[in-house]
């Protein structure tokens, strides 16, 4: 494929110019701050790089679209795309930095940080053995880059990760895989359930009050997307103690408003979609190896199947 004009936005542009004019001289580009886009910009270029579609976006004249972000829901949800139009994403240190994410949660609560501070508070001297972290039954959804690299992280703490996926194939690191249909048992039994799913038609609500009624106690973290989780149900869930922890970073409408029972919930952790953020740097390499994957037709790690919505 012959892209020659690459019209970048989102909020790295600016970083982004700094970086990629340089290592490509024989393109031109274009690096523009997404409010300020014109339907000249999109008449202009024939690839475009961003966050999401912003300004006046339109697919008529690209034929290369590359994701800032890890997730491209924001390009295809409830959104037509065409189909000669190729779709690419960024993965960079995504699996590792949602990796120690996860982890930094798991520690806390298995060395009882929050207990131990209000004894310090309190001035109590009450000493009982933190959990070992290998001892914890974790599942995880997802077993594409993220989930992978999340399991395989536990693995070096002990844990003996389970999957659950879409065809429920065995995947090293995860011990186990299971279609969701087939999770229950898994489930009832998990001290943690850490949701990295994609958001698609199929994963909508997936986490819904049948999904939650399956637990017994667990802590739950969603670091994909928020829209895969029924909030209410959710609440729901810590209310009957299905969930006794829920570690958020991402919510079906960011930013989270006020108004949320979420943000006051005792038993909830928010972040504010911090859980992996893409680097200039990351963006970059991904940028122009993804470019140069296109022009020698070597297979692409990072193009999304636009039919299954990642
Ligand atoms: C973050 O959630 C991303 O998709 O990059």
């Amino acid at each position: 494929m012959n892209v020659q004009r690459i019209l970048v936005t989102g909020r790295l542009y600016a970083e982004l110019a700094a970086l990629l004019p340089d290592k490509r001289p024989d393109k031109a580009f274009r690096f523009v701050a997404e409010e300020e886009l014109t339907d000249d910009d999109f008449v202009w270029a024939d690839a475009y790089v961003g966050f999401r579609p912003a300004g006046p976006f339109s697919l008529a004249n690209l034929r290369w679209v590359h994701s800032l972000g890890a997730g491209v829901d924001a390009f295809l949800w409830k959104r037509e795309w065409k189909k000669d139009v190729l779709l690419t994403r960024t993965v960079g240190s995504f699996g590792e930095q949602i990796a120690e994410y996860c982890l930094s949660y798991l520690l806390r609560d298995a060395q009882c940080h929050d207990v131990y501070a209000w004894h310090q508070e309190q001035r109590q001297w009450k000493p009982f053995a933190p959990k070992r972290l290998g001892e914890q039954r974790v599942v995880i959804y997802g077993t594409g880059e993220i989930g992978r690299r999340i399991a395989e992280t536990l693995r070096l703490f002990g844990v003996s990760p389970i999957g659950v996926s879409r065809s429920g194939r065995d995947t090293p690191p995860f011990s186990a895989v299971y279609r969701h249909e087939e999770a229950g048992e898994a489930l009832a039994c998990a001290d943690w359930v850490i949701a990295a799913l994609p958001l698609t038609e199929e994963t909508h609500h997936l986490f819904d009050e049948t999904f939650f009624a399956c637990l017994h106690n667990a802590g739950f973290i969603n670091v994909g997307r928020g829209a895969t989780v029924e909030e209410t149900a959710l609440v729901g869930a810590l209310e009957n103690r299905n969930v006794r922890l829920a570690v958020l970073d991402v919510f079906e409408e960011e930013p989270l408003p006020p108004h949320s029972p979420l943000w006051v919930h005792p038993n909830v952790i928010i972040t504010p979609h911090i859980a992996a953020l893409t680097s200039a740097e990351d963006a970059a390499q991904s940028i122009l190896d993804t470019l140069r994957c296109i022009e020698t037709g070597e297979p692409l790690a990072n193009a999304v199947d636009v039919s299954r919505q990642y």
